[in-house]
């Protein structure tokens, strides 16, 4: 039977039973249906709103004991008794010995089966008090026992489940049940869902992986300026160092702790100069490289782990890559706020060249789709040559910028001890800038921070930076 028609056949019949109701189960017996089809329309017609009203049923099935088989077979307790007691009596004792003795004798004495003679010779004696006896325990039973359990009343059945002769049993015993699926596709859980920043970062890590580099461990927002700034050969004075670029810590205000003799080393080529540089000539102050703060690059990271490196015993290449979050205390606008991502590549290996550098980014930028790069002199106080990186814009028909890059300054890499002939190019970029670009967000607020509609999070589609 179609749906369509099984829900009409269904109000048919509620109709015709007045206010009485129908019982799915027997409705589908009737109509010869599957139960659950029933109850697929039945849920059909509720979906309606006021159309019918249901109420969940269960239905129990009685079972016999085994107690309750054994009485079928052989008769109750208080029959067995009575079966047992010869035409002369029995002893009290003696029949307390037969195996229903007990249970027996106080049931048929209720039933007025048998008698007691308290006064008899050789103690209490128990004799017949009837004939013939109806054995209606026995008989109740295998009624149940033949499925005709409707046949007895509640009271009458609680009584034998009472002398634990029978037991419910729930519908589900009875039923059917489909096999397990295994092949079946689960229902897709409710899950978290990635923030596109974090998608995003996903494909550069894996274009820096695919391209042997290794991930550097930048689980330090809070830094000195010792490894933000002065390892970086940035200058005391440098305007990026002042309040209104970096977010000072209060608390605890300064660091202690730095490897002593590379500080001396440090302190030495800005305020002298080294390596033959000639330095900043200024008065370095250790008080200002130990002010905390919040990391301003991730280029801070890389120094660490250069300085690092350089304390092996023997130098090896190595290609370092970190994406993560950085901090400035800048105007906010539609494009900046005070915190963001960096995505950094380092290479370190014996005699690079610019070459290098513009080999390695060619690669990199040709893994996101872009081929077209041009160059731009810049300045960082850490690298020497520094060049700002563009790249041509299909879509706004113009060069825009996608990075900063450079070759380390012998001042940054000599005093961390690294072989002279170490030559360690680098670049960084925002991650924020491409996703917005891929997302089409035009608003930085719209990304981050609490303006952020959850909507966008759960919508947006898995990133794929292929070209
Ligand atoms: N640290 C630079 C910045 O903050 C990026 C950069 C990294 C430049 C490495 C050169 C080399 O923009």
């Amino acid at each position: 039977m179609a749906e369509p028609a099984l829900l009409e056949e269904l109000l048919r019949r509620l109709q015709e039973a007045g206010g009485g109701g129908a019982d799915s189960g027997e409705l589908a017996a009737r109509l010869g249906l599957d139960h659950q089809l029933v109850v697929g329309a039945v849920k059909s017609l509720q979906t309606l709103g006021d159309v019918i009203e249901a109420e969940l049923r269960s239905t129990k099935r009685w079972e016999l004991t085994d107690e309750g088989k054994e009485i079928v077979e052989k008769g109750s307790h208080e029959a067995r008794v009575f079966d047992a007691i010869p035409p002369n009596g029995i002893t009290q004792s003696d029949l307390m010995k037969l195996p229903s003795g007990k249970v027996g004798f106080n049931k048929a004495m209720s039933s007025k089966w048998i008698r007691i003679d308290k006064n008899a010779e050789g103690g209490p004696r128990i004799f017949k008090a009837t004939d013939c006896i109806e054995d209606a325990v026995k008989n109740k039973l295998l009624l149940v026992q033949q499925g005709k359990d409707s046949k007895l009343d509640d009271k009458e059945k609680n009584e034998l489940k009472k002398r634990k002769l029978l037991s419910e049993v729930g519908s589900w015993k009875e039923k059917k049940f489909k096999p397990y699926n295994f092949d079946a596709m689960g229902i897709v859980p409710e899950c978290g869902h990635l923030h596109p920043l974090m998608k995003v970062r996903t494909q550069f890590r894996q274009i820096f992986l695919e391209m042997g580099f290794t991930e550097m461990p930048t689980n330090n927002f809070i830094e000195s300026s010792f490894w933000n700034f002065d390892s970086l050969f940035q200058p005391q004075q440098h305007p990026a160092r002042d309040q209104h670029d970096t977010f000072f810590l209060s608390e605890p205000a300064t660091a202690t702790k730095f490897p002593m003799d590379y500080l001396e080393r440090v302190k030495k080529v800005h305020s002298e100069g080294g390596y033959g540089s000639l330095g900043y000539k200024y008065d370095w102050k250790i008080e200002e490289a130990q002010k905390n703060l919040l990391r301003t690059h991730t280029t801070a990271v890389s120094a660490r782990m250069l300085y690092k490196l350089a304390q092996k015993e023997e130098f090896t290449p190595v290609k370092y890559f970190s994406i993560d979050r950085v901090f400035r205390n800048e105007t906010l606008d539609a494009t900046h706020l005070a915190e963001f991502h960096q995505i950094e590549g380092v290479v370190a290996d014996y005699d690079l060249t610019l070459g290098d550098l513009m080999g390695v980014l060619q690669q990199f930028f040709s893994k996101l789709g872009i081929t077209k790069l041009r160059y731009k002199p810049a300045f960082n106080p850490y690298t020497e040559p520094s060049m700002e990186i563009f790249s041509y814009h299909e879509g706004l028909k113009k060069w825009v910028e996608v990075g900063n890059s450079g070759v380390f300054r012998p001042e940054m890499l000599l005093p961390m001890g690294l072989p002279e002939n170490v030559t360690v190019i680098a670049w960084g970029l925002s991650l924020e800038r491409p996703t917005m670009i891929k997302y089409g967000i035009n608003n930085i607020r719209e990304l981050v921070g609490h303006k952020v509609n959850l909507q966008m999070v759960y919508d947006s589609p898995v990133c794929r930076l292929d070209p």
